[in-house]
């Protein structure tokens, strides 16, 4: 039996990761969550849920306590668009909010998952396959605050203890809950445009290479990585990971592989171009492969079907209905 607080269980990851939970384990999978951002329908109805902020201390540590959780899963952030508009907010909540939760998990002696990004690599850091172990050296503040917190991670397991874990995560695709305000979104935005048959402006400049996820690997990144033997874990905060690297029009052909009367058109953004422009193409994920066994299931393809495919039934178009739409 596992006992698990999600923060922030209503977000994009959030959001499917709980779900993914509470069918693995059989103890309390508590969906913590902000007022303003209640759990609706499976996602309240499967299991506990609870007011949650990151930056009360306090309240954390009573969750913990009520639901005698042994690992916490911390979700809060701001994405990178966002944490540019916002840099105080996303430092108290990515930094003040981790240490919140990595002093709940000393005392109560939790083990905690926290996702970094590939917004911890700057300019100075190799492009391509991207070495583990590397330059870190972000202007962005999602970049600065993720660093952060992966060394604050790593001092809180040294200094104490504590069992944290972390992967940096690429762009994630998902059909359930729309990511808010990252540089890597267009990639799920230009899905619901395909599925909806409308032309897709993309923020983001041809030939700029980033690299994604489909949801499905990335919850099964997270579990798995938390289930591996810490004795063979000679990293923690936090494990490249990687499945698929494109640019805007290798998901653009791809997508007129299914629909080809799918049209894009470029409209940059001038702020994401520069973000995504810092990040790498690629990244090297062999220390995942080696020390916990990594191994994703979805390319660009079999993502793209599966994408169009749930979106289309979630809007009540069948694929084989677009396709028929298409000349
Ligand atoms: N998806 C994130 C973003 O674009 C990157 O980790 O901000």
């Amino acid at each position: 039996m596992k006992n698990v607080l999600v923060i922030g269980s209503t977000g994009q990851i959030g959001s499917e990761l709980t779900m993914e939970l509470r069918k693995r384990y059989s103890g309390n999978i508590v969906a913590g969550h902000i007022p303003g951002a209640e759990p609706k329908g499976e996602l309240l109805e499967t299991g506990p849920s609870a007011v949650v902020d990151i930056t009360n201390r306090e309240q954390i540590g009573e969750v913990v306590s009520r639901y005698q959780v042994d690992t916490i899963y911390n979700l809060a952030a701001l994405l990178s668009a966002v944490a540019e508009a916002k840099p105080q907010l996303a430092w108290k909540i990515g930094v003040d909010g981790l240490m919140n939760v990595l002093e709940v998990a000393r005392e109560k002696k939790c083990a905690v998952f926290t996702p970094s990004s590939i917004g911890v690599f700057g300019e100075n850091t190799p492009k391509d396959k991207t070495p583990q172990d590397t330059i870190c050296h972000p202007r962005t503040m999602y970049g600065v605050t993720k660093v952060s917190g992966e060394l604050l991670s790593d001092y809180y397991h040294l200094r104490y203890g504590v069992d944290t874990r972390s992967v940096r995560f690429p762009g994630l695709i998902s059909y359930v809950t729309p990511p808010g305000g990252g540089t890597t979104d267009y990639a799920v935005d230009i899905y619901y445009a395909a599925v909806q048959e409308k032309v897709f402006e993309c923020p983001i400049a041809a030939g700029t290479f980033m690299d994604m996820m489909y949801m499905p690997d990335a919850l099964h990144a997270a579990i798995q990585l938390m289930e591996a033997d810490p004795a063979r874990l000679k990293h923690r905060n936090s494990f490249n990971i990687a499945s698929m690297s494109f640019a805007p029009e290798i998901i653009y052909h791809k997508i007129k592989e299914k629909l080809p009367d799918f049209r894009m058109v470029y409209n940059v953004d001038p702020l994401r171009q520069a973000i995504a422009e810092s990040w790498p193409n690629s990244l090297d994920d062999s220390c995942a492969h080696e020390e916990w066994d990594w191994n994703p299931v979805y390319d660009l393809d079999a993502m793209t079907r599966d994408m169009l495919d749930k979106l289309g039934k979630r809007m009540g178009k069948s694929t084989a209905s677009l396709f028929a739409h298409q000349h």
